[in-house]
């Protein structure tokens, strides 16, 4: 499995994103305050370590050897000690940081001051180095953080003090963490508000594009939010309005031509019965059928993606009526049983869509099994049959107004070519999609899938 760590909706993005900078950019000022108020404080304890080594070196080696304890003591605070150590005490190899030191403080002693240049320095030594009866008092509570500096001042030809410093380490600035916390709480709060306001419109225009794509409804979203949004609202708007009026001219178009073809069939087939021929007479005959065969599916095509309105239905039982009604007509039609299937739809749609692909199954396939499969996204309505199936290069044609192919352009089958672009306008009104494929076995086999909608919205408008 995969783990996506990037969170996949806008809101939590733009609040990760926002929050994450208000958070680097509070930590880097906290840490370079941090830095710097340490590089601050160690500068000012060495200049008060010189300072103070210095002056008590110089005081202690002005008093009698038995006074100058108490001269230590005094002179020393919780933070640093001074103790009379022996003359080559703690000598080693120094930085060059601390022979820079070294000389600051014999520069600091005063003129006549013994051995000035045999000062000692030891820059930041850990605790434990540090000879106890030597180590601040402070140094004596538990955990001391501290690094240690260690300055050996000689007082005499055979004689030093050393003076032990505590390095005060800087707490980490509470108060910008505190403020950190905060800015970033405010600024994940602005990113939400931002987000909410260019999401929610956001979400009515995928809604409404669902809408438009079921055909449940003439969608407009309203024009809200920020440019952007509010720009790309008013386009669908737009283009939702212009396809709509398209539909509706063509289906009005539609309608009216059907119509307006009924009455002269009519007129023709009276006026055929004066013909005395009676072989011309058939063959005129014949032919106004099919004309009056391809008027009727132009009306059903016109009425096909209109006027009805969605309800809650069984689809099983709708297939298993409508096979039922074939097999009665002598149709070669067999249905596999199935659960009840309950989906909103337009049933006389789906049942026109059907009885299109079953009656194909049966005239270039000889016979059609029909069945039902579904999984939690929809229903899939099964027709197969044993004819020649169709090439692939022919399997998007056929979907197309008027389009027969070569090998079934006979009298026995003499269709309109409508019926298939009649089921995938319905099929996709619903929402779903028609997938032709070859069997294996041969034969075609014909995959209605129709997805489980939410109750039946109506259409505004009637055809
Ligand atoms: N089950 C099938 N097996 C083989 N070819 C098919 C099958 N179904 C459809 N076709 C091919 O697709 C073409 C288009 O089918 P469509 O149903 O749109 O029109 P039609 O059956 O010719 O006419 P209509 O259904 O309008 O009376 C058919 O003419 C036929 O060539
Ligand atoms: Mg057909």
């Amino acid at each position: 499995m995969r783990f996506r760590l990037w969170p996949r909706t806008l809101p939590v993005q733009l609040i990760v994103v926002v929050a994450g900078a208000v958070a680097i950019s509070n930590i880097g000022v906290a840490f370079y305050y941090y830095v710097n108020s340490q590089s601050q404080a160690q500068n000012y304890i060495i200049e008060r370590m010189v300072d103070r080594a210095a002056s008590v070196a110089a005081s202690v080696s002005q008093v009698q050897p038995q006074a100058r304890l108490v001269v230590m003591r005094t002179m020393s605070v919780p933070s640093w000690r001074f103790r009379e150590v022996p003359e080559n005490y703690g000598s080693r190899v120094m930085t060059p940081d601390e022979q820079a030191l070294a000389k600051r403080i014999g520069d600091a002693l005063p003129a006549g001051h013994p051995r000035k240049t045999d000062v000692v320095v030891h820059l930041y030594q850990p605790l434990k180095d540090i000879d106890p009866s030597l180590r601040p008092v402070r140094s004596r509570q538990p955990n001391p953080p501290h690094d240690m500096i260690q300055a050996i001042v000689p007082i005499s030809n055979h004689s030093a003090i050393s003076g032990v410093f505590m390095r005060p380490t800087p707490d980490w600035p509470v108060e910008i963490m505190v403020a950190a916390v905060i800015a970033v709480l405010v600024a994940s709060a602005g990113a939400a508000v931002m987000a909410g306001r260019v999401v929610r419109p956001l979400s009515e225009l995928t809604g409404a594009a669902a809408a438009m794509a079921d055909g449940s409804g003439r969608p407009h979203v309203v024009e809200q939010g920020p440019d952007d949004v509010r720009n790309a609202a008013a386009a669908f708007n737009a283009m939702a309005e212009k396809v709509t009026r398209t539909l509706e001219s063509q289906r009005h178009l539609l309608s009216a031509v059907g119509h307006d073809l009924r009455t002269p069939i009519t007129a023709m087939r009276i006026n055929l019965e004066f013909i005395e021929d009676s072989e011309l007479r058939d063959g005129l005959m014949r032919n106004l059928d099919e004309l009056q065969a391809l008027t009727e599916q132009v009306l059903a095509a016109a009425r096909g993606t209109g006027g009805e309105t969605k309800r809650n239905v069984d689809l099983s039982a709708l297939v298993e009526s409508l096979c039922a009604d074939l097999d009665d007509l002598g149709e070669p039609v067999h249905w596999a049983g199935h659960a009840a299937a309950p989906i909103s739809c337009r049933p006389n749609e789906i049942r026109r869509a059907l009885r299109n692909v079953v009656e194909n199954a049966v005239a270039y396939g000889n016979k059609a099994d029909v069945r039902i499969t579904g999984n939690a996204e929809g229903y899939e309505i099964v027709v197969e049959d044993e004819g020649p199936g169709i090439p692939e290069s022919d399997r998007q044609r056929v979907f197309e107004p008027f389009v027969r192919l070569e090998s079934s352009r006979n009298e026995a089958t003499g269709g309109t070519g409508l019926g298939l672009s009649l089921v995938k306008a319905i099929v996709e009104g619903h929402g779903g999609a028609v997938v032709l494929e070859n069997r294996k076995q041969g034969g075609l086999r014909v995959r209605m899938q129709l997805p489980r909608m939410p109750a039946a919205q109506p259409r505004p408008e009637a055809a």
